[in-house]
């Protein structure tokens, strides 16, 4: 493979790195960020930025509004029109005023398990019940698998009073899918039908496998809430910001006003830079780069694991976070963290954090280098 700028292994011990700096001596493949610097361009606005040396309160500016809508409409084919824009700290920060805006406490929320455990805290944080409709499992082979969504379940699920919002994860972690336009329609068709209120977390929506597409869920459905962030593509989650776009005025007054009480309604400087040099020409390309680079370093990871483990891996359509079934090993997602750490010092997430006790999840967001060290020392520690 030819030496890339996703090769370079830069050190994060010591930056104040929650991946890196937790705890100390393991390889992480554990946290949702990513080992790479982000785009030129992102550092070059923010060094801009800082070189102006005064960040007081920010005012977002036009030029904010116009590279979130270029880049979704461009990009994406997503209409997003700028009175429809919320722009807060961070996508956990939006889902949860979006739950307190529009669910009462005690009412539910589904959400399709396996799924990103932040969901559970934010439903749960608000009041409200975590109403589960499990993703189902589909074997492709001996090796490999994959998820779609449970369409019967949903309908008997929306179909109750108390079930006002279904928590969509477009793509989704942990189960690696970039949903489908016909599988989307259906989420709509049922949703709007029963009266329940989707919203769509699209935080990994950049991050799209060969062969597949992100299908924006606004753009199926106006009536949805999307939550979007450049953060997880441009590696700048530390930056803090996210963006809710929602059309129905009502709904948006409520959301707005659950932002303010929950005191994430100022954003920083940085952020709002960061957002404006990643959406565009020169972030785009970049982006294009580190999705060749995140493809390789899957279909290598899968050969790892079902080769040298026979632990199967279900199919990454999209995001850098494989998931791979270890009940071949005899041990659930938790021995399998407990024992990584301890033995082979490398830092895994359990799958029961999702809701699934014999997977693992592995971010393989890493320079070559590091990934290959990692599943080495997983193989001395696990295999045969
Ligand atoms: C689906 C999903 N939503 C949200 C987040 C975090 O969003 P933020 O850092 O903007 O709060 C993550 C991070 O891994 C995620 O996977």
């Amino acid at each position: 493979m030819d030496m890339s700028e996703f090769d370079k292994v830069v050190d994060r011990r010591g930056t104040g790195s929650y991946k890196w700096d937790s705890r100390q001596g393991v390889i992480p493949l554990w946290v949702a960020d990513m080992d790479f610097p982000t785009a030129p361009c992102v550092v070059e606005a923010l060094e801009r930025r800082v070189r102006h040396g005064i960040f007081g309160y920010t005012l977002v500016p036009d030029s904010y509004y116009d590279a979130l809508i270029g880049w979704f409409g461009s990009r994406h084919g997503y209409c997003i029109r700028r009175e429809e824009v919320i722009y807060t700290s961070g996508v956990v920060p939006a889902v949860s005023a979006i739950i307190k805006a529009l669910v009462a406490p005690g009412e539910g929320v589904i959400v399709q398990t396996p799924v990103y455990n932040c969901f559970f805290s934010s439903i749960r944080n608000n009041g409200c019940v975590i109403v589960e409709n499990p993703l189902v499992r589909e074997d492709i082979g001996d090796m490999e698998f994959t998820y779609r969504m449970d369409f019967a379940g949903l309908e008997e699920l929306a179909s109750k009073p108390e079930n006002r919002m279904l928590l969509l994860c477009n793509p989704h972690n942990p189960a690696g899918r970039a949903w489908t336009e016909e599988e989307l329609r259906k989420v709509k068709e049922i949703c709007s039908r029963n009266d329940v209120i989707v919203v769509s977390d699209e935080i990994h929506c950049e991050l799209v496998m060969p062969g597949f597409r992100y299908v924006p869920y606004g753009s199926i459905d106006p009536d949805a809430i999307v939550c979007l962030s450049p953060s997880k593509a441009f590696n700048t989650a530390g930056l803090q910001i996210a963006n809710i776009i929602c059309g129905d005025s009502e709904k948006r007054a409520k959301i707005d006003k659950a932002i303010n009480i929950n005191e994430v309604c100022d954003v920083n400087p940085f952020g709002v830079e960061a957002l404006m040099a990643s959406y565009s020409p020169q972030g785009e390309a970049w982006l294009e780069g580190l999705r060749r680079y995140l493809y390789r370093n899957y279909i290598y990871t899968r050969e790892v694991m079902t080769s040298r483990l026979s632990c199967p891996v279900a199919t990454l359509e999209a995001t850098y976070l494989p998931w791979v079934d270890v009940s071949s090993l005899g041990m659930t997602g938790d021995d399998i963290e407990r024992r990584l750490l301890e033995d082979a010092r490398v830092w895994v997430n359990s799958g029961v954090m999702y809701g699934a006790d014999n997977y693992i999840r592995l971010n393989i967001a890493c320079p070559r280098t590091v990934l290959e060290e990692a599943l080495r020392r997983i193989i001395r520690s696990l295999g045969n």
